[in-house]
């Protein structure tokens, strides 16, 4: 055996026990009680600490090009700061080009990335085109290991709702996933330039010009399509409370509809528009009122909401200056991959969920959901993608201590109970007590498919 590590408590998705894990080419290939030390190249001893599977995070901007400039994370500073933050696999989302088929436009992508990764990797294809054979394009995406797209409602790039259609239909003739940003899109445009004309500019206004009735109103809808197409849908970000009740409602009716929230939503509401610093916040959809907040735990805690994920999509200082004087000029987009987990473990640690919850939402469903078999679980022959996690750390975020290229990081100040003390990328250590200890490149492509 390469390495055992021993003496933690095994964390699941359903249990919580003592146990030893023994590791082997990058994979598990015993948890018992106790696996004798001598049969081992290295020891770890976890005594007193909690194993937990890698977190996946299936929602990230890596070198995105967006709001008139790159998302300031590459594969490789994304991925390292991942690491640090115990996420063991991405998923980032491929924007296809205009005439271009789904794999071309991973293959695109992976040239960036293939060599770059310093965890494992994946892609979502956000369609913006299905032209002529393009929409038969997805077929054969799935094929090659991607079977999960993204249309938005939103930007200028956003499908029209007869795309939207299209895309869910061809989704369930060959086995796709389809994930939605449900907005309003003329809502959002009509309200942006009633304020505009008003001189209405503050990042404030992001929000008032993306209220709640705006997300909720598209979440509706695009369920409706899905529940009319009769295929699944996944909705990206979900950050309000009407809409996470139009998806408790789906579910209860029996449809395959999952529901994606993410850390930012948990911990801050819309009044951080408010704020002095409020541009570096401006996301899409933005963060809501406390109702939403508060709403969106209690759907985790009902499993109505199925994975955390970040949304990473950072841009540096100056960037998000572009829109001090106009809201409209502000790149949507925060950090986030390096916070998901430590956040959530530490909600878990206060006693605001179980640990095994977590577990649940930030690795195990993504796992499942997205059909990455060799990840989500500590279990015989998954991929040793492993977190050690001390309880009893006191951390506090702040930027100078974050892994990612840019400059602030909307959680500075926050307090965590508990971090990650090591993570384990198919048996290889990573993230080391606050240093990354991983190589560029190490990442390797993990081929999906979705039952
Ligand atoms: O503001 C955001 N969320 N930026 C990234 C693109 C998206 O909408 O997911
Ligand atoms: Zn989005
Ligand atoms: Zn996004």
């Amino acid at each position: 055996m390469d390495m055992i590590i021993k003496n933690g408590t095994v964390v699941t998705a359903s249990d919580m026990f003592k146990a030893d894990i023994g590791i082997e080419n990058g994979k598990i290939v015993e948890i018992s009680g106790k696996i004798d030390e001598s049969l081992a190249k290295h020891v770890v001893d976890a005594e007193g600490k909690l194993i937990l599977p890698g977190a996946i995070d299936a929602h990230t901007h890596l070198a995105m090009p967006f709001g008139g400039t790159i998302s300031s994370d590459d594969y490789y500073a994304g991925t390292r700061a991942a690491a640090c933050g115990g996420t063991t696999t991405v998923f980032d989302f491929v924007l296809q080009d205009f005439g271009e088929t789904m794999v071309d436009a991973v293959k695109r992508r992976d040239k960036l990335c293939a060599g770059a990764a310093a965890v494992d990797y994946s892609y979502h294809v956000a369609v913006k085109d299905v032209s002529g054979e393009l929409l038969d394009s997805i077929e054969d995406c799935v094929k090659f290991g991607v079977p999960s797209f993204k249309v938005f409602m939103v930007y200028d790039f956003g499908v029209t709702d007869g795309v939207f259609y299209k895309v869910l239909k061809k989704a369930k003739e060959c086995g796709a996933l389809i994930g939605v940003h449900a907005e309003n899109n003329e809502i959002i445009n009509t309200l942006t330039s009633e304020f505009l004309a008003e001189g209405k500019t503050s990042a404030w206004y992001h929000y008032m010009s993306r209220p709640e009735f705006v997300e909720a109103e598209a979440d509706t809808r695009a369920i409706q399509w899905a529940k009319a197409v009769g295929t699944k849908l996944y909705i990206v970000h979900l950050a309000n409370k009407d809409g996470l009740a139009a998806v408790t409602k789906a579910k209860d009716e029996g449809y395959e509809i999952y529901a994606e929230t993410c850390p930012q939503y948990l911990e801050f509401t819309c009044d951080v528009y408010k704020r002095e610093d409020g541009r570096n916040f401006v996301c899409s959809p933005p963060m809501k009122g406390e109702e939403s907040r508060q709403a969106l735990w209690e759907g985790i805690k009902r499993g109505d909401i199925d994975t955390i994920a970040t949304d990473h999509c950072p841009f540096q200082s100056y960037e998000k200056d572009w829109g001090k004087d106009d809201f409209t000029k502000i790149p949507n987009g925060c950090a986030g991959i390096e916070n998901m987990y430590p956040y959530m473990l530490s909600a878990a640690n206060e006693g605001k969920l179980p640990f095994t919850k977590v577990v649940e939402i930030c690795s195990t469903n993504p796992a499942k959901i997205f059909g990455c078999k060799e990840k989500g679980s500590l279990a015989i022959g998954k991929d040793a993608d492993i977190v050690i996690y001390d309880k009893n750390i006191d951390f506090t975020i702040t930027n100078d201590k974050m892994h990612s290229d840019c400059d602030h990081t909307i959680w500075e100040g926050i307090k965590l109970k508990g971090y990650p003390v090591q993570t384990y990328s198919r048996g290889r250590l990573v993230y080391d007590n606050g240093k990354f200890v991983g190589e560029k490149g190490w990442g390797s492509f993990v081929k999906c498919k979705i039952d």
